[in-house]
């Protein structure tokens, strides 16, 4: 009895951190365990040193098995040399992630706070043990619970650079309640080996966000690159190449009707799409708020299924002209490659809210098998400088099968 009290009483006191952490001063240094759950050592240098201090993720493999939540950062610099692989425990996730109100979606690991950076150095590697979701999820669409790898939650000026993704849960990133986040020199793939798709392993999506900066990207993902939804603003987006993606996009909004969604000022830059659904693109449902002031420039692609499109009612296909959802003041410049078939644009706009102060300039589209490229339009501003070859039908859909 006495030795047992007289063993606990030394481990209080010679185990003030968990094995895998150790702080000196205002540096937290986290080593990997070995095979163990190393979450808990990373939660707990967060916890001491989260608010001015540093964080040091060594190199080595890291497991993490258990959510991190950790939303009070405060002038805190976070190095991560090491790779850190979710595990594979998908009853474990589902029941578990962290809820980002977002249409039910969740996550795996939420930053927020106040002046935090995390830098990776072209090291860190973030496995998120995605073909196993990608095969339960059998190419269904948003499976509740599947988590987000990382989302910035009520975070304001942040940097994070040189972070490298393979095979994410879902989503990449997600950017919400934010303010002042720059993200650079991100390198991101998922790809299935299987006979499933990934289904929503966007790179990332902002929402109810502004000032984000965006630069450097390389991402490979099977659905949108950069996705700019609901109440976003002041988004610059340059120099990111997206693979078999749905490039750069605004949406979806207007879902739920009933909420107004806001995007202003975003400029998409000096962008490469390869192999994608298209290149630079506006969707929304048909509901209210509005699209004003995005610029796409400088968007070269190649073998792109509808480069460039506009729909006010995605997947849905109906109720197109009673969209509210007033897109404004939007400018192509600059925007060459191939299409998949014979069509560069299909822009749609809500006779209910017509679409205006359109602009293209510089637009070369070539259809791959030869031939030229139509661009259909209807009820756009007539003085856009798009060459309309004919109407655009209000159910005109994403993606195209074949010629039109
Ligand atoms: C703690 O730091 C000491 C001295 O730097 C080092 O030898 C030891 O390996 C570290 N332990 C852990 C778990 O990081
Ligand atoms: C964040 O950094 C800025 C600029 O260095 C500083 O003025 C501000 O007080 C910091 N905010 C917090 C919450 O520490
Ligand atoms: C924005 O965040 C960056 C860190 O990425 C910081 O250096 C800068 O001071 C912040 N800007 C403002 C206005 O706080
Ligand atoms: C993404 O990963 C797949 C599968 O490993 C690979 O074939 C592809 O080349 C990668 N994409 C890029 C841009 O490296
Ligand atoms: C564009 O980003 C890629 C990938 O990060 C990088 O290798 C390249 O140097 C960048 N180009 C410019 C002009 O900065
Ligand atoms: C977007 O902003 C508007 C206006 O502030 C607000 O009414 C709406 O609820 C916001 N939408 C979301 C999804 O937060
Ligand atoms: C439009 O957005 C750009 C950023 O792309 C910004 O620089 C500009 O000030 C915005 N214009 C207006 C009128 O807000
Ligand atoms: C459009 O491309 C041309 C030729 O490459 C270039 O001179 C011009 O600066 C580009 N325009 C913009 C707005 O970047």
């Amino acid at each position: 009895m006495i030795l047992l009290i007289t063993a606990q009483l030394l481990l209080l006191l010679v185990a003030p951190a968990l094995a895998g952490m150790n702080k000196t001063g205002t540096l937290c240094t986290v080593t990997p365990s070995g095979g163990k759950d190393d979450s808990p050592s990373i939660m707990d240098a967060f916890k001491q040193c989260g608010q001015n201090g540093q964080i040091e993720i060594t190199e080595g493999d890291f497991t993490i098995a258990k959510v991190m939540d950790v939303l009070n950062l405060q002038n805190c610099d976070i190095s991560i040399k090491g790779k850190l692989t979710w595990n594979d425990d998908i009853q474990y996730w589902l029941k578990n992630s962290i809820g980002v109100t977002y249409a039910q979606r969740s996550t795996a690991w939420r930053l927020g706070g106040t002046n935090f950076s995390m830098r990776g150095h072209g090291k860190a590697l973030f496995f998120g043990n995605g073909q196993k979701w990608y095969d339960q999820n059998r190419g269904n669409s948003n499976q509740a619970g599947r988590p987000i790898s990382l989302t910035l939650w009520k975070a304001t000026n942040v940097f994070i650079d040189g972070i490298t993704w393979r095979q994410p849960q879902f989503w990449h990133t997600f950017v919400a309640h934010s303010q002042n986040i720059t993200m650079t020199n991100l390198d991101m793939n998922a790809t299935s080996n299987s006979q499933w798709s990934t289904v929503n392993t966007d790179g990332t999506d902002t929402w109810n966000s502004k000032d984000i900066f965006i630069q450097n990207w390389v991402v490979t993902c099977g659905d949108d690159c950069i996705s700019i939804k609901g109440n976003s603003s002041n988004i610059h987006v340059k120099n990111v190449t997206c693979y078999e993606s749905g490039a750069m996009c605004i949406g979806s909004l207007g879902n739920p009707a009933s909420t107004p969604d806001y995007v202003d000022n975003v400029l998409f830059e000096d962008i490469t799409a390869i192999h994608s659904s298209n290149a630079a693109w506006i969707k929304t449902y048909p509901g209210q708020g509005h699209v004003k002031n995005v610029t796409f420039r400088n968007i070269n692609f190649k073998d792109v299924n509808q480069p460039i499109y506009i729909s006010p009612c995605i997947y849905s296909y109906q109720n197109c002209d009673s969209s509210k959802l007033k897109i404004s003041d939007i400018t192509w410049e600059n925007i060459t490659g191939t299409s998949r078939y014979n069509v560069g644009a299909g822009i749609h706009c809500s006779a209910a809210a017509p679409c205006t102060g359109l602009k293209f300039k510089n637009i070369d589209v070539k259809p791959k098998n030869g031939g030229t490229a139509k661009f259909l339009c209807s009820n756009i501003n007539s003085d856009s400088g798009l060459q309309c070859t004919g109407t655009c039908p209000g159910g005109w859909k994403q993606q195209l099968s074949g010629d039109a």
